[in-house]
């Protein structure tokens, strides 16, 4: 069956029933974006290229890349990078005097698999100050998800830090009522995890040219 067959289908499918996941916000790409990538340590970044472990608590990260009807984007390109538990990025522009993790790489380049699912193995990121006087950005996750028909670029935010009432970034995503799209959902730990790890899922919600087309029909239609 051809793509465009299949695409009509989803299309008709869609249009009945009209429902559709809301996208993920966008956000700015920041300062701290690599300017060299590290070695890629794949899904795994508690341990250094050397082979050390890193410092902090440990954090699993597992999600699914999907279109706006909620089906699996496979082969979905997820960068991942972060502060290190000090609140340090391995990064030139990083002005945090805080004492750097010289094992933490900081960055990691995940592929979806035919579920779109990922999977990461971290540290929990430390907050941070900006160059704003009082203003620290509470722990995040940078994530840019690249397919074959977009790329996002979001931050990703932990439930009850006591920063995120005051972050302007996360405020502003408040006023939008969209705040419940980047923010992780806690998860129970499985067996295998450390007794002391955190485990968070964070999905994310791409637009397709198919899914946006009958998108738009259906609004059309209400
Ligand atoms: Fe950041």
């Amino acid at each position: 069956m051809s793509d465009n067959v299949d695409a009509g289908r989803q299309q008709v499918k869609l249009e009945q029933e009209a429902k559709f996941l809301a996208r993920t916000p966008s956000e700015e790409i920041g300062p701290m974006y690599p300017v060299a990538k590290p070695e890629d340590r794949g899904d795994d970044l508690v341990r250094s290229a050397g082979g050390d472990a890193v410092d902090g608590q440990i954090l699993y990260i597992r999600g699914r890349v999907t279109d706006l009807t909620g089906a699996p984007i496979a082969g979905a390109e997820v960068e991942v990078w972060h502060a290190d538990p000090q609140g340090r990025y391995p990064h030139p522009c990083d002005m945090n005097p805080a004492v750097i993790d010289a094992n933490f790489t900081g960055w990691a380049k995940i592929v979806t698999g035919p579920d779109g699912r990922f999977h990461l193995r971290s540290t929990k990121p430390g907050p941070y100050p900006t160059s704003t006087p009082g203003w620290w950005r509470p722990p995040h996750i940078h994530f840019q998800v690249t397919t074959a028909h977009d790329r996002l670029v979001t931050q990703m935010y932990f439930p009850g830090e006591e920063l995120n009432e005051k972050d302007e970034l996360l405020t502003r995503h408040v006023r939008l009522h969209q705040d419940d799209r980047v923010m992780a959902r806690t998860c129970e730990l499985e067996e295998g995890m450390e007794a002391d790890a955190i485990s968070i899922e964070f999905n994310i919600v791409l637009p397709t040219p198919h899914t946006i087309a009958a998108q738009r029909q259906a609004r059309a239609k209400e």
